[in-house]
This record gives C-alpha cells, sequence and structure tokens, in this order.
C-alpha cells in the first residue's frame, strides 16, 4: 500500500522599513535589536512550498528548490525539521491512531515567483512556507506566533513572513528564544492604499551575506552599539504610531533613516560593507526629487543587504512616484538591459491577510 502524506502552502516576501542587523545569538537567530517589516502581497512575490512524507521514502530527507537540490544538512534547516518533527511527536504521543509522520523522512518543493538571486529576501518566504508547510502536513496547532520562532531558527527576518501586512519582531530577552517572536501591526487592510515598486538594480547574488555581513558589524562597528540600544528602540515606538495612525510622512521618514542607519553601520564595519552602489544612490536622489517636487514625504526608500531598492508610496501618489521610475527605468544605465529589470510589487496592493 502506498501512504503518502502531503501539505502545500505560500509565503510572501517581506521587507523591512526597521531592519533586523545583529544576532545576540546566532545559533537561535535572536537578534540585537527589534525589527519591523511591510508583507508584500503574496500575487507579486512569494514561495510556494509543498511537503510531503512516507513511510516508503527510503532516501531520507531532501528539499528541491527552483527544480534544483539543496543541500539540507545545515544547523538552520535542521533546526526547523527537529523542532517541527518534536511537535508532531508530542501530537503522536498524545493520541495512538495517529500515523506516525515524525519517524517518515520529509520531502520538500519550493518554487519561488521572484528571481532567488536578485537579493529580494528569498530566505524570509523560503523559510517561512518551509515551516508552514510541514506544520500545515502534520496538522499541528501551532499559532502564526509559534511558527514564527521556529522559522526564525531558518532565517532571522522569515518569521516576519508568517504575518500579513504590517509585522514587528520583539528581539525579547530569554536566553532560550521564547520571546523573540513575530507579531502584526496592523493588518494590511488597515492601511491598504500602501504601495511598494521593487527596482532590480543587481539580480547577482550578494558578495558579502547578511548573517556573516551581520556578525563582523557587531564586532567591529562602534556605531553599532547605539543603533541598537537606543536608536532602533526609539523608531520601533514611532514607527507603529506612524502604522497606527497611517501618517506616510512619518512612515516614510522613518524608514529611509533607518536605511542609512544600517547602510552607516555597514561601512562603519572592519572591513567596510558596501551593499549600495551608484544605481542605489541615484533611486535615492530620485526619491528625493519626487518629495522635493511635492513638498512633502510621499516616496520611501529602503534596501536590505543588496544594491536593490524597495520604494514605498500611497496608491493616490502612483503617477508621480512609480510614474517617475518607469520613466527613467531603461534610461538609467544599471536598470537597463539584462542587469536590471523592475519588479513591481504594486498592482494587487500588500498581502490582504
Ligand atoms: C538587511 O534574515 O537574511 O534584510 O538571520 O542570518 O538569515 P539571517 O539573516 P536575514 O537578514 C536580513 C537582513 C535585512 C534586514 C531585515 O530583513 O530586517
Amino acid at each position: 500500500m502506498s501512504e503518502l502524506y502531503r501539505a502545500s502552502t505560500t509565503a510572501p516576501v517581506n521587507i523591512a522599513v526597521i531592519k533586523y542587523w545583529g544576532k545576540r545569538d546566532p545559533k537561535l537567530n535572536l537578534p540585537t535589536n527589534s525589527s519591523l517589516s511591510v508583507t508584500l502581497s503574496q500575487s507579486d512575490l512569494r514561495t510556494h512550498t509543498t511537503a510531503s512524507c512516507s513511510p516508503n521514502n527510503k532516501s531520507g530527507d531532501s528539499l528541491i528548490l527552483n527544480g534544483e537540490s539543496q543541500d539540507v544538512s545545515g544547523a538552520r534547516t535542521q533546526a526547523c525539521f527537529r523542532e517541527l518533527r518534536a511537535l508532531r511527536k508530542e501530537l503522536e504521543d498524545s493520541k495512538s491512531d495517529l500515523p506516525k509522520l515524525s519517524t517518515f523522512p520529509l520531502k520538500i518543493v519550493s518554487e519561488n515567483n521572484f528571481p532567488t538571486a536578485a537579493g529580494l529576501a528569498s530566505s524570509a518566504a523560503g523559510f517561512a512556507a518551509l515551516v508552514r508547510a510541514i506544520a500545515n502536513l502534520y496538522e499541528l496547532p501551532s499559532s502564526p506566533t509559534d511558527l514564527s520562532k521556529i522559522a526564525r531558527q531558518g532565517s532571522g527576518s522569515a518569521c516576519r513572513s508568517l504575518f500579513g501586512g504590517y509585522v514587528g519582531w520583539e528581539q525579547g530577552s530569554k536566553d532560550d528564544g521564547s520571546d523573540s517572536v513575530a507579531f502584526q501591526v496592523a493588518p494590511a487592510s488597515h492601511w491598504p492604499n500602501m504601495r511598494a515598486v521593487i527596482l532590480v538594480v543587481s539580480a547577482a547574488k550578494k558578495d558579502v551575506s547578511s548573517t556573516s555581513g551581520m556578525q563582523t558589524t557587531v564586532a567591529t562597528s562602534s556605531l553599532f552599539a547605539s543603533r541598537a540600544s537606543e536608536t532602533v528602540p526609539k523608531r520601533m515606538q514611532e514607527m507603529q504610531k506612524a502604522i497606527q495612525d497611517k501618517d506616510f510622512e512619518a512612515f516614510g521618514k522613518i524608514s529611509m533613516m533607518d536605511s542609512n542607519s544600517f547602510h552607516a553601520t555597514c561601512l562603519d564595519t572592519y572591513p567596510p560593507i558596501f551593499y549600495l552602489n551608484d544605481v542605489s544612490r541615484a533611486a535615492i536622489k530620485i526619491v528625493e526629487s519626487i518629495n522635493a517636487s511635492a513638498g512633502k514625504i510621499i516616496a520611501a526608500y529602503t534596501f536590505d543587504a543588496g544594491p536593490n531598492a524597495v520604494v514605498y508610496y500611497l496608491e493616490e501618489n502612483e503617477k508621480d512616484v512609480a510614474g517617475v521610475f518607469k520613466a527613467v527605468l531603461g534610461e538609467k544605465e544599471g536598470w537597463a538591459g539584462e542587469r536590471g529589470q523592475a519588479v513591481e510589487a504594486n498592482s494587487a496592493a500588500l498581502d490582504k491577510a
């Protein structure tokens, strides 16, 4: 008899407006500061994952991403598998008639609907989808908050992709990480006219990974300590208020300042880390000129660990923001040709969840 158990899910990309950068515990991915992000629309940028298992599978755990077999022996993937299996085992121990899925090898198949190498937080959507797909397969009664603790161990930023809308990640203070969880600040429906346009300046893989970059920053940057202990805690409060009040000027200003602060600590790292390039800086100038013409902040840039810009704006300013970027795309070196394309995450707005 062939027994096959299977469950599928999708998880969206999130883009931080208050950046996570620094770990106090690299094994559990416990951060040195809280962070806050916006979850993008599922229809635009997301990972689709199917988790299956069967007693007939004799080949061990496996993971296929975009058709290519991946190594599952890494500590992060192993931590996710281990935690989810332990929860399934608890269920099996409490209900003896349940099939012993926790003892079968897992087969995970994932597809991104965006270029994995484009520096678009693929690990966030990837681990969030992996954890939720296995939780569904195991029929775990876990809440998104519970799952965020597990996804965090896969990749820190992944914990925020378990929720839609505006999402915080509380750094927590416990050594076991039980209070380092994601939480929803507001659903997407609270501020439904928020939009994001993503400018893929370079689809090349980043030369310094987030994981190693942030470790070097913590070890060497003199700016880092005040960012983690003073700047970010204050901004977390201000940003949550800006979101509650739907105050785009405050939201935009804090987003841009936090992106600048994060990249300043990267430059202050020794040896320095350069994620922004000339095209990124040109995007910043364009946002500044859009805001100067409007006489107020109607566009806000933010950059993760790479040169690609994400620009937030409100739907009513579509023409003045996305329209201006569309007009210059193709004319600016670095945005044209095979290395550059604009991925729009703006049509379907942000995640409805
Ligand atoms: C700049 O979550 O990729 O995008 O926990 O080591 O996997 P690991 O790091 P990762 O770092 C993301 C850093 C960032 C900021 C953010 O998303 O908050």
